[in-house]
């Protein structure tokens, strides 16, 4: 049965309540299968399925399942018990020795393995795409962190990815900057000028766009003037362009982002073929001109029975061309709503210009004709789905490609808001500029830094004052704890950052998301700073064990042979040994289930879950122990492994962490 995204057939069983012997549940390493359930309610539906008299519940259904499983000898060693639990549940209890074996590669290697069995096609992968001379707001800062993570996730898939930035650097708003920006800097050729807010030459340039009608005059001459190439245009437009640029980079240096700009301009050679296509391939199917001299009402009337009539020639299947005044329309059914009114696109203005759409079209053709792309994905608001379909449909009707050889989607996403539910904004009322978004969050993972810190070395005092501890061993403890202003600030950055990232792909993106600097700073719940400190603690307990166990044996030539051969033996008896264990080894289905729904929020999910059972396991299974060496080098491996698992899983994220916090 085929899955939707959102149910995969097996999902890790709830936790249980504890068992009363060892505080852990009971059921920890199983999964629980409802395919069953819903494979006899289909039965019940077929009227004409001969052998329905034998899956009259789903209770049997689930014991003919369970049964014919014995005949696959692909379950071997990987699950060890199948049981059927009523009403229809199948139960898969995953074999310790199959956890031992993840587990000793993932330890051993000190890597997690991609899924095997992925395809690696070519995938263009459009994200960021902020606009030039606006300000890169928070959407497109969804844009940036969603876009680096799945890139991430698709390369270490072993995918060719080309990140691309469709950075909006071309169209009307420049007619306004470069007539500003001649009167400003009448000399910019030989003496560019420095504009270090271009926000506010923007504001500037559009004002005056707005109340002076000579100025507004100009802007459009400059834009016929850009199109045309014009030297001078084009040197303006590229003094613009570029301070854009650098404030981009700023930020993607900042989040460790890489993407390779090929914006809009990159296409505009393009669109007159690109127009021309699809008047080959596309039907016209009518012409509508208002006359010289009607009334507005009655062109309103004559346009409507117009659209009307194209609409009613429109349809999953076939798209249209209409002419309305000289404007090109493709006419396209949005298949995410097939029965919405179909909508037209815009591919040629009546003054000859070219639109968005046209350049999504050239964009279009060029990655899959030129970059070869067998998948293409548009990290883009969910508020362009509707264009971005129509595209994908139009494109199809185009015979650029066909959905059955290629996978072109949209990878949307929900709106920011802020605490009060509405569009983020500051409290002046402006867009918030992401380098100051970005400077209150590392200020407040620094002030949280330090806190922790003076708790820590307070906490020091305090023994020392109650002589629990030595001068020497507090003096000793103070050295440990102790950070400097470098590891600090390093620190600071990572969490600062990081819990900007995390926050935003720790819940599922399709949802809206509301940014609380409150919230993702919190030292509880699954934020990234509650994961950072796991992952510092998980550290200081492998130096530790390693450190103790040093004293008996090589640790590194321990660690080395293990991942040589395979020798070395995990034990895994304890409950949370193995619920450790299954968490560490369920990285390599989240992944596949990400590739499936590029859904990176599973892999925080992951995490968190990590991070719980780890947490677990050290609170009931002593690391080292030197009366049993062989129970400690297998727990030490265990760390070792929760450890690698947990840095590959930031480092799909994104997410930059220390080994010491
Ligand atoms: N620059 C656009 C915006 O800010 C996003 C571009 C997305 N990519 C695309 N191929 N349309 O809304």
């Amino acid at each position: 049965e085929a899955e939707s995204p959102d149910s995969p057939a097996a999902t890790p069983v709830e936790a249980a309540p504890a068992a009363a012997s060892s505080g852990v549940p009971e059921r920890d390493t199983e999964y629980k299968c409802s395919v069953a359930l819903r494979l006899n309610a289909m039965i019940k539906k077929q009227t004409d399925f001969a052998d329905a008299a034998l899956y009259k519940s789903p209770l049997d259904v689930a014991n003919a399942i369970a049964a014919k499983l014995a005949e696959y000898p692909e379950t071997e060693g990987v699950v060890d018990k199948v049981e059927v639990v009523p009403p229809g549940f199948i139960n898969f209890r995953v074999a310790t020795s199959f956890l031992v074996r993840e587990l000793r590669n993932i330890a051993g290697t000190g890597k997690v393995a991609p899924p095997a069995e992925v395809k690696p096609v070519k995938v263009v992968i459009d994200f960021s795409s902020p606009n030039i001379a606006k300000e890169m707001h928070v959407g497109h800062l969804r844009s940036t962190i969603i876009g680096e993570s799945i890139s991430r996730i698709l390369e270490f898939c072993g995918f060719d990815v080309a990140r691309t930035n469709h950075v909006g650097d071309w169209g009307t708003q420049f007619g306004m900057l470069i007539a500003h920006l001649k009167d400003e800097h009448p000399n910019f050729v030989d003496n560019p000028p420095n504009i270090s807010d271009l926000q506010a030459f923007y504001r500037a340039a559009k004002a005056r766009f707005d109340a002076e009608p000579d100025f507004t005059q100009r802007a459009y001459s400059e834009v016929v003037a850009l199109q045309s190439r014009s030297e001078e245009s084009l040197k303006a437009w590229n003094l613009i362009c570029e301070v854009s640029r650098v404030e981009f980079q700023r930020i993607y240096d900042r989040l460790q982002v890489t993407t390779h700009e090929k914006g809009e301009s990159f296409y505009h050679d393009q669109l007159a073929d690109t127009v021309e296509l699809i008047k080959e391939r596309i039907p016209l199917v009518g012409t509508f001109t208002s006359g010289e001299d009607e009334d507005a009402e009655a062109i309103k009337e004559r346009r409507d029975a117009f659209a009307a009539e194209v609409a009613a020639q429109t349809s999953l299947d076939n798209s249209v061309l209409a002419e309305d005044n000289g404007a090109l329309c493709f006419w396209i059914v949005n298949p995410r709503e097939p029965n919405a009114p179909p909508k037209p696109l815009i591919v040629q203005k009546a003054d000859g210009g070219y639109t968005y759409a046209t350049t999504d079209f050239a964009a279009l053709k060029y990655r899959l004709d030129v970059e070869k792309a067998d998948w293409i994905l548009y990290v883009v608001d969910s508020g362009q789905a509707s264009h971005l379909e129509c595209i994908y449909k139009g494109g199809q009707h185009m015979g650029l490609f066909s959905a059955d050889d290629k996978r072109v989607e949209h990878v949307g996403f929900g709106v920011v808001v802020g605490e009060d539910g509405k569009k983020f904004k500051t409290r002046s009322g402006d867009v918030v500029r992401l380098v100051d978004l970005l400077d209150t969050a590392v200020e407040g993972a620094e002030k949280l830094v330090r806190s922790k810190l003076d708790e820590r070395l307070a906490k020091i005092d305090e023994q020392l004052a109650a002589g629990e501890l030595t001068e020497e061993e507090a003096a000793a403890a103070r050295e440990a704890e102790s950070m400097d202003d470098a590891e600090i600030r390093k620190a600071s950055d990572a969490i600062g950052h990081g819990c900007i990232k995390y926050a935003d792909l720790r819940c599922n993106r399709l949802n809206n998301y509301m940014f609380s600097f409150e919230r993702m700073l919190d030292t509880r719940g699954n934020t990234a700073v509650y994961l950072l400190y796991a992952y510092a603690r998980m550290c200081s307990i492998l130096r530790v064990g390693t450190e103790r166990l040093s004293s008996v044996l090589d640790v590194d030539a321990f660690f080395a042979a293990s991942a040589a051969t395979g020798a070395a033996d995990l034990i895994l008896t304890h409950p949370s040994e193995q619920r450790l264990a299954f968490t560490i080894a369920r990285f390599a289905e989240e992944i596949e289930y990400v590739l499936e729904t590029l859904l990176p929020s599973r892999l925080c999910e992951l995490l968190y879950d990590l991070s719980t059972a780890f947490s677990e396991f050290y609170h009931h299974c002593k690391v080292v122990d030197l009366d049993d060496i062989e129970v400690s080098k297998s727990r030490l491996l265990i760390v070792r492994a929760a450890l690698t698992m947990m840095a590959s899983t930031f480092d799909l994220l994104g997410v930059e962490y220390v080994g010491r916090l």
